[in-house]
């Protein structure tokens, strides 16, 4: 499983990519508004230009025609920028479209496995199952996770499932055992994937025995 990251913070996308481990970047209209003084396109042209993996950016339009203009513009600004488009039926013939165009997509809000083998039948390169969401109305998102990975294997379908809204280190581990190819993960849970309190008790020890030697 790979890792993204889940923010359209340029510091946090900084920070997070020198550690050597993300492999590419999702934002939303969420996370974009919390981005002051800078207009959304020009983030992307400085998120892309530091990641060159996929950098997924989301359309605000409800309809097709709408969302394959504005997919159209954002995929111009450069050539690892994924079209993220909202499960609806609208949604799915822009993903046509773009996959007709070669432009790839990323289909978001995913909360059930039919959406997720529609979204693949349409030609989306990726899928976004929403885990944390799900956990929060009380059903299991990362059951979500494995129905999505057995039907894609049994009808070999290449859509790459993203699990999404991840809150914390445990939805990682799940989500890699249980067949997603990619976790996008806010900064804040990507770094708790570092901690072990044994790890920092053990670097404690190594350093006070070092400190004892005698040469
Ligand atoms: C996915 O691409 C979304 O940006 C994201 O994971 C949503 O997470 P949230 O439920 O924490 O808002």
């Amino acid at each position: 499983m790979k890792f993204f990251i889940d923010t359209a913070n340029m510091e946090e996308i900084r920070e997070a990519y020198s550690l050597g481990v993300v492999a590419g970047v999702t934002t939303n209209p969420s996370l974009v508004a919390k981005e002051k003084n800078v207009s959304f396109e020009d983030r992307l042209r400085e998120i892309t230009a530091l990641v060159p993996g996929s950098v997924s950016a989301e359309v605000i339009a409800l309809d097709a025609e709408g969302m394959i203009r504005e997919g159209r513009e954002l995929a111009a600004i450069a050539p690892n920028i994924t079209i993220k488009v909202p499960m609806t039926p609208e949604g799915l013939k822009a993903v046509s479209t773009f996959s007709k165009e070669g432009i790839k997509t990323n289909v978001t809000l995913i909360f059930s496995a039919n959406q997720a083998l529609l979204a693949a039948r349409a030609g989306a390169t990726y899928v976004s199952p929403f885990v944390g969401r799900l956990d929060d109305i009380g059903f299991n998102g990362l059951d979500l996770i494995s129905t999505i990975a057995d039907i894609f294997a049994v009808h070999g379908l290449e859509t790459e499932i993203i699990a999404a809204s991840i809150r914390h280190p445990g939805h990682v581990t799940d989500a890699a055992l249980r067949g997603a190819h990619i976790a996008t993960i806010p900064y804040k849970v990507i770094m708790q994937l570092f901690n072990h309190p044994l790890t920092d008790k053990g670097i404690e020890a190594f350093l006070a025995d070092w400190k004892t030697r005698e040469n």
